[in-house]
């Protein structure tokens, strides 16, 4: 099954769970329509045939979906019998944290065994040092911007760029650093205003010069448009524009990593259900697999690499 937001990568995840689990002589079944399509039964069996082709593709064969059911105990008791009916007796999501959370209970409830593969553009999974889509998500903002640059810089303006991150400055953070950006704003830490404008000043001169603040969608003072307003109120003469990328980062082909990773993960998760693992998430940390208890994940918030921080204005100086 895959839950949550879609992220480029999740095909070729569903394809390694297919493939491993027929390779280990189990039957494989798709969810469609995440926990929701799981309450309703929307639950077909798939052969290694169904998942040719797909690796390459971005989306989700299996369609992704928000469920308000799950979150009560009732809609997880029906779509544990949904499982039940049919012989199913393990589980693999692929999505974020709220689709773990929501996995957590039902292993608690159901004692049926889940183990998560992370997968969501924001990276924003304690316990892993990639999810699945991120890699993808970051080159597409890297290109964008890159074009974004050649108009800026064509006009001597001031952009500032929008990319996703909900909670997370993780591809905000990377997108700056790769495309030389002058300044980056995430929600981990609360954006200086005056600070901000000190480094603009330093580096954009409206008559001969361009610049690139990237925004985090969940910056906390209000995302690219109020900050390009409040900054537009105070230098009149700044040329300025906003561009905000918005869900082109969630489609398009998986870059080579995040089909590795997904085809690595996906593998994994029958072996750790094969091994009667039954609450966890896994992920990859300095290039090897492991095992992250669903509590953990949950609980914990992942942090920004602090070293790349300060790289944004060290390298716009
Ligand atoms: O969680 C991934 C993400 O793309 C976030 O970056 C973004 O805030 C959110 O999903 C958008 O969700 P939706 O597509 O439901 O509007």
């Amino acid at each position: 099954m895959t839950s949550g937001g879609d992220a480029p990568g999740m095909n070729a995840a569903i394809r390694a769970v297919v493939r491993a689990s027929l390779y280990n002589d189990c039957e494989a079944f798709g969810i469609y329509n995440g926990y929701q399509g799981m309450i309703e039964g929307d639950i077909k069996q798939l052969g290694r045939f169904d998942v040719s082709n797909i690796l390459q593709r971005g989306g989700t064969i299996l369609k992704s979906a928000r469920s308000q059911e799950f979150r009560t105990p009732e809609g997880r008791a029906k779509a544990a019998a949904q499982l039940r009916e049919r012989g199913i007796d393990a589980l693999v999501v692929i999505g974020g944290d709220g689709s773990f959370t929501g996995a957590k209970y039902f292993v608690q409830e159901h004692d049926i065994p889940v183990v998560g593969v992370p997968g969501t553009i924001d990276n924003d999974l304690y316990g892993t040092d990639s999810t699945i889509g991120y890699d993808t998500a970051v080159n597409t903002a890297v290109e964008a911007v890159d074009k974004i640059k050649d108009t800026a810089s064509a006009h001597n303006r001031l952009f500032f760029v929008e990319v996703m991150g909900r909670d997370a400055g993780f591809i905000a953070l990377r997108t700056a650093i790769a495309t030389g950006a002058e300044a980056v704003l995430v929600p981990e830490i609360e954006t200086d205003l005056t600070d901000l404008e000190h480094f603009i000043e330093r580096d954009y001169n409206p008559k001969n010069s361009s610049g690139i603040v990237i925004v985090a969608e969940g910056e906390k003072s209000g995302g690219a448009y109020s900050i390009a307003e409040k900054v537009a109120q105070k230098h009149p003469e700044y040329d300025i524009r906003v561009s905000v990328l918005g869900h082109i980062q969630r489609g398009g082909s998986p870059s080579q990593f995040d089909r590795v990773l997904a085809s690595q993960l996906g593998a994994a998760a029958v072996d750790a259900l094969m091994d009667d693992q039954k609450s966890i998430m896994l992920g990859i940390m300095n290039k090897e697999i492991v095992h992250v208890p669903f509590n953990k994940t949950i609980k914990h918030t992942k942090n920004l690499n602090p070293g790349l921080l300060p790289l944004v204005r060290i390298l716009s100086v």
